[in-house]
């Protein structure tokens, strides 16, 4: 069937502080094989956890014509998330679907890696354009105790190196820094990638969810990160690639390495955040803390058109507002905390 979309009503939207709509993070499957503390702690997420039924999921084809509306709406970039999203059966399918709609100019991947070391060479066939590896340290025990002892660092780092040999290039490597777990370690993981042309990024730890546990106590901020680094790799400021980007990214002075500092409790980046998330089950979530989101595949299985889902969209967007991060002790101190969860729309 032919899913073009009337050029008549093609135009970008802007949200209600004129942020457009650039990035569209799609999440295609609520479940993981890891159980990171910062996410989904083991003591809320045993073995017997129910996660989203099957015929709640969204089709391959459902996901493709979300996204083809999000992209008449403005979006150039899609990232596909989970929980983990390689647990979905066949990925490189959709990504093929993704990586031909016109005017996709980014098509990326944010995986923990246990499973890619199989997949990571269909997913580059299919399409796939970069790749984003969590990894939170290289020492056994603690990466154990970062993934809640369900995986090993050495799968991670098999599956970095099959993406590599696959043609994966500058592969994002992100680390979420918590203070007297991984902190000390920070500085290996720029050694072990140094001269890889793959990239470290740090992540300040943050407050998503219900169920984290967040201590503020336990946030590095980037700026004692960086000079810590910096104390052993002078470091130089690196332009943003693009506007709206989340990390700031910073080069060691000898060219060996590319690093980033991803600072959302510190330095709020709310005011150029042009991220829509879709959840599994087919909600839009306007943002990373969002309370609710929004329907879009009880509409999509009524029938709606492609013109009418895109309308749904942009109406949301329109009326967007949300700068969760740089309202967050306002907001905390409400004690209104209901959030989504962080592995219901990928972080
Ligand atoms: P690039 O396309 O390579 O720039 O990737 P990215 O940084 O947009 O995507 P990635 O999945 O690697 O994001 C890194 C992490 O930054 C996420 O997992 C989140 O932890 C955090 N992050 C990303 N987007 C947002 C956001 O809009 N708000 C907040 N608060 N954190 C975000
Ligand atoms: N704080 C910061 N980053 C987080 N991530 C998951 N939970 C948190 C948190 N509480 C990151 C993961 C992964 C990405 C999907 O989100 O480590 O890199
Ligand atoms: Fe960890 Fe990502 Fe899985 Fe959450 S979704 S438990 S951050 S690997
Ligand atoms: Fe965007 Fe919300 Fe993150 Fe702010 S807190 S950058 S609005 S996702």
């Amino acid at each position: 069937m032919n899913r073009a979309i009337d050029p008549v009503l093609v135009e970008p939207v802007r949200d209600a502080l004129a942020r457009p709509l650039h990035d569209l993070r799609i999440s295609v499957i609520d479940r993981c094989n890891f159980r990171c503390p910062y996410c989904m702690p083991e003591d809320r997420y045993a073995h017997d956890h129910v996660f989203l039924p099957k015929d709640e999921r969204l089709r391959f084809e459902e996901i493709e014509r979300i996204a083809r509306a999000f992209v008449a709406l403005g979006v150039r970039k899609l990232r596909l998330t989970g929980g983990e999203p390689l647990l979905r059966r066949d990925l490189h399918v959709l990504v093929r679907q993704l990586a031909q709609i016109a005017d996709v100019e980014d098509l990326a991947l944010t995986t923990n890696g246990t499973l890619l070391a199989r997949q990571a060479q269909a997913l580059r066939d299919a399409g796939l354009k970069r790749l984003t590896v969590s990894l939170d340290s290289l020492d056994p025990a603690t990466f154990r105790q970062l993934c809640g002892g369900r995986g090993e660092v050495a799968e991670v780092l098999d599956g970095i190196a099959a993406a590599e040999r696959a043609g994966f290039a500058r592969i994002k490597i992100n680390c979420v820094v918590l203070r007297g777990v991984n902190d000390a370690q920070v500085p290996d993981l720029v050694e072990h990638f140094r001269g890889t042309g793959h990239i470290v990024r740090f992540i300040e730890y943050m407050d998503v969810g219900t169920v984290n546990g967040w201590d503020p106590a336990r946030v590095v901020p980037s700026a004692e990160l960086r000079a810590r680094i910096a104390e052993r790799w002078p470091l130089r400021t690196l332009d943003s690639n693009y506007r709206g980007e989340v990390a700031q990214r910073h080069a060691l002075v000898d060219g060996s390495a590319e690093i980033g500092f991803i600072s959302a409790v510190s330095q709020p980046f709310c005011g150029d955040c042009s991220r829509a998330r879709l959840s599994a089950d087919g909600k839009l979530y306007t943002c990373l803390f969002a309370k609710a989101g929004f329907d879009l595949r009880g509409p999509l299985r009524a029938g709606a058109s492609d013109v009418e889902v895109q309308a749904l969209i942009a109406q949301r967007w329109s009326a967007r507002r949300d700068r969760y991060s740089e309202l967050r002790a306002r907001q905390r101190a409400t004690g209104n905390n209901e959030r989504v969860e962080m592995y219901e729309i990928g972080g």
